[in-house]
């Protein structure tokens, strides 16, 4: 056995959270990211029954999966309640988050000061790179759906998914 385990030491975990509707190249970028700073980073498709998405919880899962394969130390899995309780099952200590914007800031802010106040669980944030600095899940669907080019924003396969349920509706 190699790795921290077998050095007795704990392995750092952390969560990149969202809805994932689905995972963007911003996204992943930032997955990406935490993972070459984690030993796991574990993704977590928050289920909100009252958003009705374009995908599946389990069609985001499996993108994300496919999307991440390479990273080898990315977990996908959902769940349905706080984030914080997600954490505790897991003992992750730290949420991975991306700011595109000072706009995201102070929503973010409030979320990562409930969460640390709820268990204690810090919030990392991580400069979104610039490329992507105006991408969300929202906005590539309303584009798409209106036929614009979005191909360059998504991973191939996700967008390829993406064309498929437009033209399904
Ligand atoms: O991709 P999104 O929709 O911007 O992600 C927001 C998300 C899902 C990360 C956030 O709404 C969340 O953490 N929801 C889980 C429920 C929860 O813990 N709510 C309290 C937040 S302080």
């Amino acid at each position: 056995m190699t790795g921290p385990e077998s050095e007795g030491r704990k392995l750092r975990r952390a969560v990149c959270p969202g809805s994932f509707d689905p995972i963007t190249n911003g996204h992943l970028d930032i997955i990406a990211r935490a993972s070459k700073l984690y030993d796991v980073v574990h993704v977590a498709v928050m289920i909100n029954q009252s958003k009705q998405g374009l995908f599946t919880v389990e069609e985001r899962m499996d993108l994300i999966r496919q999307v991440t394969r390479d990273y080898g130390n990315v977990e996908v899995e959902s769940h349905h309640g706080l984030l914080v309780d997600f954490c505790k099952q897991r003992d992750i200590p730290a949420i991975v988050k991306g700011l595109r914007a000072v706009s995201d800031f102070d929503y973010e802010l409030q979320m990562a000061q409930m969460n640390n106040g709820l268990s204690g669980v810090e919030t990392l944030f991580v400069p979104t790179n610039p490329t992507y600095s105006f991408l969300s899940s929202s906005l590539v669907k309303e584009v798409a759906a209106w036929g614009g080019d979005v191909s360059h924003l998504l991973p191939p396969v996700v967008h390829e998914a993406l064309t498929r349920r437009l033209a399904e509706k």
